[in-house]
């Protein structure tokens, strides 16, 4: 059989109402809705090749072993099942443009990269939202690099999760003056991933509940925030969302701190920053680094402000488009 080969880009995305808890491990389904928005120029580029022989899986310049190489081939294998037949070995080269140390998940990009590419070289039409369901069952937060722009990831209701998937509120061209600044406080390799740290929190944290609860009922209001492109109040609404998912993650037993010294020492200067009349607000993932929330305007003065606090490195973003296919396989 002739080979078949695609090569798909997609951006990572940072959760403004962040998912944080599987109902269903083995389908990558949540117990709530997240809300989040694309990251350019940052990228990942995947190459995928079909009847490659041997499988083999390279992730920015390593060869994937164990539980990374699997998550790859059985994403693969979804797609060899919707096509209705076996796509033999296959060959998945990933790179990213940006440093891993910025605790940005590559993760949401390869996959959702993952997922374009291997529909495309499998010769199965262009369909988002099947794309995105996809891209969940290799990591859940992929779901929501299918498409550019502001994603609501709809928790669904359905034990099989076909209406677990992204869908786009807004295209990246709704809030031009956004930015996003990644500021790296710690390049250190987190203890606990967001996979694990987030099964430990759904077992044991006596908030979980209202966690769902509450996250469940910001979606829409992050979404109306974003409609009326207004910074103030998505940037409350941001913080709060964060802050409430760490919360619940330090209440589990054992606990979960993704904060670090310098995480608070970039987060604890933002009141004061916005008292002198600086729009910034921070959002924070399962890691130590926070990415700031500031319109153009204000972009080099929150950089001054970040590595005053002592910040690295950080790195300038705006809302990205969606996961598309490219030339310049990467094999
Ligand atoms: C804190 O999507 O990386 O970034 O589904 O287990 O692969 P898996 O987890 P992942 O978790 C992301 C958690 C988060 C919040 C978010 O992106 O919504």
């Amino acid at each position: 059989m002739t080979s078949r080969k695609a090569t798909a880009r997609a951006h990572p995305n940072i959760a403004l109402v962040k998912y944080w808890g599987k109902r269903d491990a083995a389908l990558v389904l949540p117990h709530q809705s997240s809300f989040s928005v694309t990251l350019a120029p940052l990228e990942v580029t995947t190459t995928v090749e079909l009847d490659a022989g041997p499988s083999r899986v390279e992730l920015n310049g390593r060869e994937a072993t164990g539980a990374e190489r699997d998550r790859v081939l059985a994403l693969v294998n979804l797609v060899a099942h919707e096509a209705g037949r076996p796509l033999g070995g296959v060959r998945v080269v990933s790179r990213g443009n940006f440093p891993m140390a910025a605790g940005l998940a590559s993760s949401a990009a390869g996959f959702a990269a993952l997922a374009r590419a291997t529909r495309a070289a499998a010769g199965l039409p262009d369909d988002v939202a099947r794309t995105s369901r996809l891209a969940r069952a290799g990591s859940g937060s992929a779901a929501r690099s299918v498409q550019g722009g502001f994603c609501t990831w709809q928790r669904g209701q359905r034990p099989d999760g076909e209406d677990s998937f992204a869908t786009q509120d807004f295209p990246e061209s709704h809030w031009p003056e956004l930015r996003l600044l990644a500021c790296v406080v710690s390049g250190a390799e987190k203890d606990v991933s967001s996979r694990d740290g987030m099964a430990a929190t759904v077992e044991t944290s006596p908030y979980y509940r209202a966690w769902v609860e509450d996250a469940e009922a910001e979606v829409p209001r992050a979404r109306d925030a974003v409609r009326r492109r207004d910074l103030a109040a998505l940037g409350v609404l941001a913080e709060r969302n964060a802050w409430r998912m760490h919360a619940t993650a330090l209440a589990a037993e054992p606990p979960c701190c993704y904060l670090r010294p310098g995480t608070l020492a970039v987060v604890l200067a933002l009141p004061g920053a916005r008292a002198k009349g600086c729009p910034v607000y921070f959002t924070l993932d399962a890691g130590p680094n926070p990415v700031l929330l500031t319109t153009a305007e204000h972009v080099a003065r929150v950089e001054a402000l970040a590595r005053a606090a002592g910040a690295s490195d950080v790195l300038r973003c705006a809302p990205g488009g969606d996961a598309r296919l490219v030339d310049g396989a990467l094999f």
